[in-house]
């Protein structure tokens, strides 16, 4: 099918709206401050499967810590993991320390401008590699995430497909994108259609009265809307065991803690409270209730004291336990939920990190 000059005015009008509602109507995000590639490249991890909410403290913190790429690749991965906490998605820290030794040592500690040459990174793929290249080289290329993907459907009045027509979809959504990003400004481009996803084009309630490119709208708000995904139960428990440490002429306080195995899949290498054998806690032992939600479980959490002696007989035995200073519990890679409890029960020195990931933006 050939392109008409009518589809040439729509995608010029598009364009041309869409860069002039985001000019005028972006979050002021820390990001966006810095065309630094590798800047660039954090957030963007950082963004997958996290609010933006959640990110903006968190990046904060992290760039701090780690300004470019080969202070982030020389350092220990337990540090990179203790400033991703609350972040979730473990992996992701992972992948992108390791992407960050291999760009200092095969690349002059320089990324590689083009999203070709992006995707050959561990943990960098079709998504990440467009977003770099665009925001930060300028390369004409689509980013497509689940926000454009809604809004390009919406915009041609696609429906969303079943499993077996998914991939068809996905190849049209891709295609549309690609013909649609500006050839002169791609990286802005593409912010803004990931932009009126996250803001204006939302799954439940799209606010289509003050959507740029409402008048070239297929739907304009008749469109099937997404159900909420739902959430499944879980009852657990931990223990918070506290003692007064024996470091010589010195009075602190230190708290038990679990590291889970390194070589497991769910938040590998990461110290949490002790595991409770029983959920069911008694009435003059639970310290507090948490509700934490991990992607789409939500965990109805009960904390109990648990003294010294009585650990071994009430937890699930563990790899490696260890006493922790509280001291130096708050810069260490905690799983999200211990973090939570031991802020709220005023052990950690470290800022309150109550915000946890939800699963979407
Ligand atoms: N979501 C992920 N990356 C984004 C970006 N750069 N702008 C807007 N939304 C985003």
């Amino acid at each position: 099918m050939g392109r008409t000059e009518k589809d040439a005015d729509k995608t010029g009008r598009l364009r041309r709206e869409l860069l002039a509602w985001y000019a005028v109507s972006q979050r002021d995000l820390p990001w966006r401050q810095s065309q630094d590639p590798y800047a660039v490249w954090v957030s963007e991890i950082m963004l997958q499967q996290t609010r933006v909410a959640v990110v903006v403290e968190r990046y904060q913190a992290f760039m701090a810590r780690f300004p470019t790429l080969v202070a982030l690749a020389l350092a220990p991965e337990q540090e990179v993991l203790a400033l991703w906490s609350g972040l979730g998605y473990y992996r992701r820290a992972r992948m992108l320390h390791k992407a960050a030794q291999f760009v200092a040592n095969q690349h002059q500690g320089n990324l590689p401008a083009t999203a070709a040459e992006l995707r050959l990174l561990p943990g960098i793929g079709a998504y990440t590699s467009a977003a770099i290249a665009s925001i930060a080289f300028g390369e004409r290329v689509a980013v497509v995430d689940g926000n454009v993907e809604r809004v390009l459907c919406r915009l041609e009045g696609w429906e969303a497909a079943g499993k077996a027509g998914g991939a068809v979809l996905a190849r049209k959504i891709q295609g549309l994108a690609d013909e649609l990003v500006d050839p002169e400004r791609p990286g802005d481009f593409n912010q803004a259609l990931m932009e009126l996803g996250a803001t204006v084009c939302l799954p439940r309630s799209p606010q289509c009265l003050v959507c740029p490119i409402e008048a070239d709208c297929r739907t304009k708000g008749e469109h099937k809307v997404a159900s909420r995904p739902k959430m499944l139960s879980r009852e657990v428990a931990h223990a918070l065991t506290v003692r007064t440490g024996h470091l010589p002429g010195q009075a602190h306080r230190e708290v038990l803690l679990d590291q889970r195995p390194p070589e497991g899949t769910v938040m590998p290498g990461l110290w949490e409270l002790p595991t409770l054998k029983e959920p069911q806690v008694p009435e003059e032992d639970l310290r507090m209730t948490v509700r934490h939600a991990i992607m789409q479980v939500n965990y109805y959490v009960r904390i109990r004291t648990v003294f010294e002696d009585d650990v071994e007989d009430l937890t699930v035995a563990a790899g490696v336990r260890r006493w922790v200073p509280l001291g130096e519990a708050g810069s260490m890679a905690l799983t999200g939920l211990a973090r939570k409890v031991l802020n709220r029960a005023k052990l950690l020195a470290a800022p309150p990190l109550d915000t946890l990931t939800s699963g979407r933006r």
